[in-house]
């Protein structure tokens, strides 16, 4: 019971590695609080884990909505005296070529009003009390895609590229003030968002079981950040290489498009 006594606030845990990884740490000890927007989903995965002996609290919400995120922020606060973990993991994906993309602007729009302004909201409706408190540990989730850049997913990729950014800021700012954070590079992870691409169908893929770990590993251990190797070295190669990766990459990213 490594999280016995803690509470831990998961965004997007009606569905995928978020519901999975709510399981997991409520198996913990940790109280969870889970965040969406369908009820009946939040309920089953709320009752799933009441069945197993854990606590869980339910909360429907639209995250990308200024008012309703506000709301439910100021309902988790009122509800628990304390909250030690926020995983901003809720988010929606869009596959579309940039070239198809010329007069959806609001593709770029509503990927951010999720994946970044949802998740940035919520941290910072949370970091009051995280100081006040004296600690807080922040957990975003975010793509191997963003560590080894792949065509047609702009939108979503500089969505999750600007939360990575806000982290790093969080921590260099509030890091000596007990916040710490952990960002999480997943590779494809077979759930509801990369089921919606039937070009996935046969590819091998994470088990969201197993994505589930990654975020338990992030709340527990609370690394800087939760890579594959793969995912590593191409974050090293870009760093240092960009030219040559992308000449390596550029032939065989033609063939995806
Ligand atoms: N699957 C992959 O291959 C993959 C790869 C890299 C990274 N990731 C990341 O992993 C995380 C989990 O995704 P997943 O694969 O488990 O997909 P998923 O099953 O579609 O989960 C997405 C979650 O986000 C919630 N959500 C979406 N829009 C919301 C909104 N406006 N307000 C509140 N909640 C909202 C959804 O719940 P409701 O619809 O009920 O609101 C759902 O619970 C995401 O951050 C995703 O970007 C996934």
């Amino acid at each position: 019971m490594k999280l016995a006594g803690r509470t831990v606030v998961i965004s997007g845990a009606s569905s995928g590695i978020g519901a999975d990884a709510a399981r997991k740490l409520a198996r913990l000890g940790a109280t969870v609080c889970l965040l969406a927007r369908r009820e009946d989903e939040l309920l089953a995965v709320k009752a799933d884990i009441e069945k197993s002996g854990g606590v869980a609290h339910a909360y429907v919400v639209d995250l990308a909505d200024v008012d309703e995120a506000a709301a439910v922020a100021a309902q988790l606060l009122d509800d628990h005296r304390r909250i030690d973990v926020l995983v901003n993991n809720a988010a929606r994906s869009i596959r579309r070529p940039i070239a198809d993309s010329t007069d959806r602007l609001h593709d770029y729009e509503r990927t951010m009003a999720i994946n970044y302004f949802g998740a940035v909201r919520l941290t910072l409706a949370l970091v009051p009390h995280f100081l006040e408190q004296g600690h807080g540990h922040v957990v975003s989730v975010s793509s191997m895609s963003t560590q080894i850049p792949i065509p047609l997913f702009s939108a979503y990729l500089a969505s999750k590229s600007a939360l990575e950014s806000f982290t790093r800021s969080l921590d260099a700012e509030l890091g000596s003030q007990g916040i710490s954070t952990t960002i999480v590079y997943f590779p494809m992870v077979r759930t509801p968002m990369s089921a919606a691409t039937d070009a996935y169908d046969n590819m091998p893929m994470m088990s969201s079981a197993r994505a589930a770990n990654w975020l338990v590993k992030a709340v527990v251990d609370k690394p800087s950040r939760v890579t594959s190797i793969p995912g590593a070295l191409g974050g090293l190669g870009m760093a240092t290489l960009p030219g040559v990766v992308t000449k390596v990459t550029r032939p065989l990213f033609r063939r995806m498009g």
